[in-house]
């Protein structure tokens, strides 16, 4: 049987990426041309609010160009690279996709950022870096692919510094079941959500303290309906941006549709947390 880890990396198999981002990007900026962060921001923030997310999470974090920052299954690293070219400080990206991993790589190189950015392959539940390494860690749209969350927020808790600042942003369960696909999960065998309540617990006994916490559902209904692609109820809006669809393939839009329901329709939720260890 597989196993969960290898059903999720294979949901984000992303087989010959780099090469399908190469060919998108001819059209805005041709090879050996110099890319930003904003261009890439519709293409390469994987989360509900795209960039807008990220920024406000990073305000809160408190970064400093001096600061090393861990970011967790950090897909084709657009947050990394934000918060490099922001911040000046300095971006791991971890990701268990390897070719997520590559496609990061690449698009930072075009952005001239690899000198503070650099990616590698590993396993949020097992990260290839050494204790207290961190000044703060982003884990954002992640967790819901996670079956053991306790062993999660203990493993981010090894590698965050005393003092340091973890920044969650997530999908949570509310009321009634899930309609499935949505763009982390085919169906509930990759799906490990809980409610906020249940988060704040599992992050407390982790040994957490939350610093911000934040329900953030109507501000990602009020971005859905105002995305320039048009309301969602119409069935045909790419939510999370059509340019996902350069990274997810065809069925993106059905599984952004899917999300935008279900959050429309008070299954979920989205939270935003931003956490120092508590001793
Ligand atoms: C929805 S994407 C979010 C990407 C990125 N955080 C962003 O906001 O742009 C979810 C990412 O989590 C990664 N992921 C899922 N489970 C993981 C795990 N156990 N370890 C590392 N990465 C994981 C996936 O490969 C994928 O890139």
């Amino acid at each position: 049987m597989i196993d969960t880890t290898t059903k999720v990396r294979e949901h984000y198999a992303a087989t010959g990426l780099t090469d399908v981002i190469r060919t998108a990007l001819m059209t805005i900026a041709p090879e050996g041309q110099t890319l930003t962060v904003a261009r890439l921001a519709p293409l390469d923030q994987f989360h509900l609010r795209g960039i807008r997310a990220t920024e406000e999470l990073a305000r809160a974090a408190r970064l400093e160009p001096t600061s090393l920052v861990l970011d967790v299954g950090c897909g084709i690293g657009g947050p990394a690279r934000y918060l490099a070219s922001t911040y000046g400080c300095t971006v791991t990206g971890v990701d268990l996709s390897p070719g997520f991993v590559d496609a990061a790589t690449y698009l930072t190189d075009r952005c001239a950022l690899s000198d503070r950015v650099t990616f590698q392959t590993g396993d949020a539940m097992h990260l290839p870096v050494e204790d207290g390494t961190f000044d703060a860690v982003f884990l954002q749209h992640v967790a819901m692919n996670i079956q053991d969350r306790q062993a999660l927020y203990a493993e981010v808790r090894r590698v965050l510094s005393q003092g340091g600042r973890f920044v969650t942003y997530d999908i949570v369960l509310r009321d009634g079941d899930v309609a499935y696909p949505v763009p982390w999960a085919h169906d509930a065998s990759t799906s490990f959500l809980l409610s906020a309540e249940e988060t704040r617990a599992a992050l407390q006994r982790a040994g957490f303290q939350a610093l911000l916490w934040r329900d953030d559902t109507q501000a990602v209904i009020d971005w859905f309906k105002t995305t320039t692609a048009g309301p969602p109820q119409s069935g045909s809006n790419p939510g999370l941006g059509l340019n996902l669809g350069v990274v997810m393939g065809a069925e993106f839009q059905s599984m952004n549709a899917n999300l935008a329901r279900n959050i429309r329709e008070n299954r979920l939720g989205v939270l935003s947390a931003v956490l120092t260890r508590a001793v």
